[in-house]
């Protein structure tokens, strides 16, 4: 990667982190959600702005789109320039392997190119059920 590229990405992920930090969906008046709560497509349609620093529902950008992910096979977009890493996963995104994901990318593909993650459960309950829905 060159410089300029690498820039690019680093304030991509400063946006996408400060988005999810600030315009999140969880008024104050929003009670904390227990751990089992179900996840709410139209909180994560709100939060998938985060993800649009890199994503967008149709098209590659510097992540893949995301039309038809749940139940995709991992890095599986044919004209995405996918990592080796995630490419050999052998994993498929059902809501398990998406959760963790989110939680963080890293941890379940070593050397794959995403390092934005989500500690919020809720947050990432809320995420799929949108993504989910965008077959
Ligand atoms: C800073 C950029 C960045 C942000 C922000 C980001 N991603 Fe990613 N994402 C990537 C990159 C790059 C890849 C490709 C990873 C690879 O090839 O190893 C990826 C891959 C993925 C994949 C795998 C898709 C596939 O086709 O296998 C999923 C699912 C995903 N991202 C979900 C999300 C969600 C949901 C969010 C928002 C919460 C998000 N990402 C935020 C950069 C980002």
């Amino acid at each position: 990667m060159n410089r300029l590229i690498i820039r690019t990405f680093v304030a991509r992920m400063l946006l996408a982190a400060s988005l999810l930090a600030w315009s999140s969906p969880y008024a104050q008046t929003t009670p904390a959600a227990p751990e089992s709560a179900k996840g709410d497509p139209t909180r994560g349609k709100a939060l998938y702005q985060a993800c649009e620093s890199c994503h967008s529902i149709d098209d590659n950008d510097i992540g893949p789109k995301h039309r038809g992910v749940v139940g995709r096979r991992a890095g599986s977009v044919p004209d995405y320039n996918y990592s080796a890493a995630l490419k050999a996963s052998g994993l498929s995104w059902d809501e398990a392997n998406l959760d963790r994901w989110l939680s963080n990318p890293s941890a379940l593909v070593p050397g794959t190119k995403m390092f934005f993650k989500i500690d919020d459960a809720q947050k990432r309950a809320d995420l799929i059920a949108y993504l989910k829905e965008q077959k």
